[in-house]
């Protein structure tokens, strides 16, 4: 067995931080030891959790002695654990609102840290934003991409100087996309149906749009109960849009994946749609490419060239096909990008969408590293990548795909992961299976492998070779006959019990009855896994892997919170969902009995866990269906997972009109909870304001992250 000992890996040479300028000397601070030492690593810190979880369980004699047990019995003495498994959450719940302001339970404090337009560097000034038609200029796009992002998502922190630091750390954000309508809705032309000539004569903006996307790491510190970014920090990074990357694992390379500006098919340029995400314990990112259809356009003049007799003919017809489940827009896309940059224009460059959908690993300790796209992990709309350690040290990364109807993902690495060697464990996520699940209604489940050669994955069913199956992976699922889930988000394991939660965020067509979707046969009958239709609210699923291992092949499953108002006079309030019906808005919280003491809650998105083990839930869409007399605004909510409280969901911050509520994510003691607000003012324009959040007084809107304590400085929760 590999894995002993966590807390002794050191930085590899040659690993330090290169200088970003002369301004910013990186060789002051005491030296770094990157990864897992600093890094606060998960990995230990979820075994002992589960152990401690595991211990209690036995000693209640509920479960049999396991493997797991001896092979982690040595971490146990690692980690301080919790003196009971109560969830401890003793706030006072939030009642929902439609403010436009953020709000906290009483005893909390929120912190905006962050906002889009912020220079991450010293010689670079903040965004105006009395004069946001600097974004028009290459001036304005290149200093957009010095600055932190728009709409941020996804956080990750990574501690710095000391273990487990709560007290400094890199914070690294994801910016999903960019709200064209709040940043220059007030230019004449900009409103369709001219946004072509807008897009046009202002070319620049597209660059500014792409330097707004991507990923800010940024270092934080919490000096006098307060946080700090710190600008002259060596470690701060923008990843845009137009950074240079790399393909690797199994797809690499690929003529697929080749273009004409990189006939390597190795080297692309920048991510795009960067929505969750997840961690590695050894100390790196993973950042999740998610809606990246939506910047390409044309698919029609593709489909137009491959109709014609050509030498290329097969190729382009191929190039067409492929599209066909994962398609860009027919005709102009939203944005426009593809009218000044031809890189997004499908008929010019049938492949360019073909390296986007990936899961991409970025080491935040070192601003010089060359992101990695990881086709190993599978193409499509990933939400979010989450990373749990086996018995055998195995790593699996699970994933949503998240447009209705589609599946549910776990890669699992054919080596285990070296607390001693960081860099095998940057070749991790090269080798290994990509599994899709198969929800059956008997509450078990298959992970079924997207395997080349294994029937159908085959040339008789379309499929080359692997790296076929991996850019084409929505098809190989459909062939094995996965089952279509009600837009999964974020998958997460809980650390202390284990298991597997996943987001269900909504799906409005379900129960309805379908031909075709998405390039696929469809039908949309609700079933066990997806049990309501319409499903307007979401749900929550539980996942058992059997032997508790992540690396399994089979796993058990059952529903464990069915969102909505457990209030609604015009619904049921299930306590138990043996032998129910379940309607449209009918609700369940994990068998929790008084729905007088839970919080309304819709489309959950993304998911995250405190140190016992309670669900911290994001929300991501509209109320309505909630019935309450006022609509309210997305927030955070929080859910112990076991003991007499299971399920009893409670409301723990209001975010502003417009916005949504994304990437939870705690410092390792739970004193700090960073929380993205992203698009606030949605709906509304500049010219016709819906929100003015975080700056008050008519500004612009501004995404942003906050972070949120508690004012006695306890943690976060209690
Ligand atoms: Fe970007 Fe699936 O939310
Ligand atoms: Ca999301
Ligand atoms: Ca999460
Ligand atoms: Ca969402």
């Amino acid at each position: 067995m590999k894995i002993r000992n966590n807390r002794c890996e050191k930085k590899a040479s040659g690993e330090k931080a290169n200088k970003h300028s002369s301004q910013r000397d990186i060789s002051a601070p005491a030296p770094i030891e990157i990864g897992p030492t600093v890094g606060g690593d998960p990995f230990a810190y979820i075994l002992a959790r589960r152990l401690k979880r595991r211990t209690l369980l036995k000693g209640a004699g509920l479960v049999a002695a396991s493997p797991v047990l001896a092979w982690a019995s040595s971490l146990l003495a690692l980690e301080q654990v919790p003196a009971d498994s109560e969830s401890g959450l003793q706030f006072k719940a939030v009642t929902g609102s439609g403010a436009d302001r953020v709000i906290v339970p009483k005893g909390y404090q929120a912190q905006v840290l962050l906002s889009w337009g912020k220079a991450l560097f010293p010689e670079v000034p903040d965004l105006d934003l009395q004069h946001l038609e600097t974004l028009l200029t290459p001036h304005g796009a290149a200093l957009q991409g010095k600055q932190f992002g728009y709409n941020c998502d996804f956080n990750s922190f990574f501690p710095l100087f000391q273990r487990h630091s709560s007290q400094r750390g890199l914070l690294a954000t994801n910016h999903e996309f960019t709200s064209e309508a709040l940043i220059f809705s007030d230019w004449p032309g900009y409103d369709d149906p001219k946004r072509a000539d807008f897009v046009r004569k202002f070319p620049a903006m597209v660059a500014a749009m792409k330097a707004a996307h991507g990923v800010s790491i940024a270092e934080v510190i919490k000096r006098n109960s307060q946080w700090h970014f710190t600008q002259d920090s060596p470690f701060n990074r923008r990843i845009t849009g137009e950074t240079p990357m790399e393909l690797t694992g199994p797809a690499a390379g690929h003529d697929l994946l080749q273009t004409a500006a990189d006939p390597s098919g190795k080297t692309v340029l920048g991510t795009l749609n960067n929505c969750a995400g997840g961690k590695t314990p050894w100390g790196t990112l993973l950042t999740c490419e998610e809606n990246f259809d939506q910047y390409f356009g044309n698919l029609e003049g593709l489909e137009s060239l491959a109709a014609e007799e050509s030498p290329n003919q097969a190729k382009l017809k191929k190039y067409a096909t492929l599209h066909g489940r994962l398609s860009p827009p027919r005709e102009l896309s939203p944005r426009g990008w593809e009218l000044v940059d031809k890189r997004f224009d499908v008929a010019e460059n049938p492949t360019e969408a073909f390296r986007f959908g990936w899961v991409v690993e970025i080491d935040p300790y070192r601003p010089e590293f060359t992101p990695k796209k990881r086709t190993a992990l599978g193409r499509f709309k990933h939400e979010g990548a989450n990373v749990v350690v086996g018995p055998e040290g195995r790593v699996a990364v699970y994933s949503g795909d998240d447009t209705k109807f589609e599946y549910i993902y776990k890669f699992v690495s054919t080596e285990a992961y070296d607390p001693k060697d960081r860099a095998h464990n940057l070749t991790l996520l090269d080798k290994g299976t990509l599994y899709v699940a198969r929800f059956k209604e008997n509450g078990s489940g298959e992970w079924l492998p997207l395997v080349f050669g294994h029937e159908p994955l085959d040339k008789d069913h379309g499929f080359a070779s692997q790296a076929e199956v991996l850019i084409n992976t929505r098809r190989a699922a459909d062939l094995l006959g996965a089952t279509p889930m009600d837009r999964p988000e974020d998958i997460e394991a809980n650390p202390v019990n284990g298991k597997i939660y996943a987001a269900l965020t909504n799906n409005t067509l379900r129960g309805l009855e379908l031909e075709t979707l998405n390039g696929r046969q469809i039908v949309g009958s609700v079933d066990g896994a997806n049990p309501r239709g319409p499903n307007k609210m979401g749900h929550i699923l539980e996942m058992t892997e059997d032997s508790d291992d992540p690396a399994a092949l089979t796993f058990s499953w059952e529903v464990f919170i069915l969102c909505g108002n457990p209030s609604d006079p015009a619904a049921k309030f299930l306590t138990s969902l043996t032998d129910s019906v379940v309607g449209p808005q009918d609700t369940y919280f994990g068998g929790y009995t008084s729905a007088a003491r839970i919080s309304p809650l819709a489309s959950p998105d993304n998911l995250a866990f405190d140190q016992i083990g309670n669900l911290w839930i994001a929300t991501d869409g509209k109320t309505h269906g909630l019935n309450l007399t006022e609509p309210i605004n997305n927030g955070l909510y929080a859910a112990p997972t076991a003991g007499k409280e299971r399920g009893r969901v409670r409301q723990f911050l209001s975010g502003p009109k417009g916005c949504e509520v994304c990437g939870p994510e705690f410092t390792p003691d739970n004193q700090a909870l960073f929380v993205s607000i992203q698009h606030p003012g949605e709906g509304g324009t500049l010219r016709q304001p819906l929100s003015d959040w975080p700056g008050g007084h008519g500004r612009p809107p501004q995404p942003s992250v906050i972070v949120v304590t508690k004012t006695d400085g306890g943690k976060v929760g209690d």
